[in-house]
């Protein structure tokens, strides 16, 4: 049980001091509290950063100009993903017609603060605009995502961290998802589209991403016995993503040995969309398990939260995140500090 540390930031015994002199100290203890202090264990990014990891959040773009979101990504976040602007519905509405606007301002934001950038997604069966569902040749299907996945990495070319190539491909069952991109092209328009992205993009990072992941599992073992596949064949990939958006204390117990697993493929981890729903002790408990477990995996490089502030989560009913819908700290906030050894 992790116990979070109550954290004033200086007490003073009132009657042990002169009126003058308390009146100093509490006046620079309001200044210590007010400003963020310097020290490594003083944010999320600073954290995490101890442990040579990046911390992010899934940014969206229409949230930016709100100061309090804003400031709370810059002082918290050392990297970003865009929620939704990078997805094929936003960037190529219509065959051949691209939009890059809306991601251009999260990847200009991202770039002032120092931050790194997840590319999300190339290739998802989901928020695909409908003429690319309404292809009915294969070949022509796979021309058009090799072109997308052309365009799009290649306006982003070497400001991309890691992409999440192809994104959700697998059923529970460890089974193929009968996306259209599996019914038309087949199962080598995984391998596909990570070779178009690696000549797109030759220096970002490659992943597959996908959910309930987070242990072993049928699912889990499909993805391990592709990337065993494509590291076998020289397919260009260099990292898995896991999602993790989990319920409350329903962090797997093999959590850390799954990541490692992966590791040792020779990939990268990544934790991709961490959001776990609940409130107070189990869920600072459940988010220090997360942390834990990626900071004793070297590979797994980067956590990211599946957005800044509960009142924007996806699954905002769940509370989810690490600040709450007024960007106050939660208690799962000082866990995943102290679980970076803050
Ligand atoms: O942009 C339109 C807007 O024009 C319209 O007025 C509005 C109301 O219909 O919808 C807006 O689009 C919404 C979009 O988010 C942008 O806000 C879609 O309806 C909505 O479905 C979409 O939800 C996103 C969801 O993916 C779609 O499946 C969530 O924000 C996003 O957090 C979520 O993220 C996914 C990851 O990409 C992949 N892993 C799972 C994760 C959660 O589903």
């Amino acid at each position: 049980m992790i116990k979070i540390p109550r954290t004033p930031r200086r007490r003073t015994t009132r009657s042990a001091l002169p009126s003058a002199v308390t009146a100093v100290v509490a006046v620079a203890a309001l200044s210590v509290a007010a400003t963020p202090a310097a020290n490594a264990a003083s944010t999320l990014k600073s954290a995490a950063a101890s442990k040579g990891k990046t911390f992010g959040a899934a940014v969206a773009n229409y949230h930016l100009g709100e100061s309090q979101y804003a400031s709370t990504l810059d002082t918290e976040f050392s990297g970003v993903t865009p929620e939704n602007e990078m997805k094929w519905d936003t960037t190529e509405p219509s065959r051949g017609s691209f939009n890059f606007g809306a991601a251009d301002s999260i990847v200009a934001h991202a770039q002032s603060h120092g931050m790194k950038i997840r590319g999300h997604t190339l290739v998802w069966h989901n928020q695909l605009p409908g003429w690319v569902s309404g292809i009915s040749s294969g070949s022509d299907l796979n021309n058009a995502m090799t072109n997308h996945i052309a365009q799009v990495a290649g306006h982003y070319r070497g400001k991309i961290w890691y992409w999440d190539v192809v994104n959700e491909a697998f059923n529970e069952d460890g089974s193929r998802r009968q996306s259209v991109f599996q019914q038309r092209i087949g199962n080598a328009y995984i391998e596909n589209a990570f070779r178009a992205a690696h000549s797109a993009d030759p220096n970002a990072k490659l992943c597959y991403n996908d959910y309930n992941t987070d242990g072993q599992n049928a699912k889990s073992n499909a993805i391990y016995a592709m990337v065993q596949d494509f590291k076998n064949r020289g397919v260009p990939i260099d990292c898995v993503g896991f999602q993790s958006h989990l319920g409350s204390n329903q962090v797997p117990g093999d959590y850390q040995a799954n990541l490692q697993r992966f590791a040792n493929l020779g990939v990268d981890v990544n934790i991709t969309e961490l959001d776990i729903a609940g409130s107070g002790q189990q869920q600072a408990d459940d988010y220090a398990k997360v942390v834990r477990a990626c900071v004793a995996v070297s590979r797994c490089t980067s956590i990211t939260t599946w957005g800044v502030t509960d009142k924007y989560s996806w699954r905002s009913g769940s509370t989810p995140l690490l600040f709450d819908g007024n960007y106050a700290k939660k208690q799962a906030y000082y866990s995943v500090i102290s679980a970076f050894g803050g």
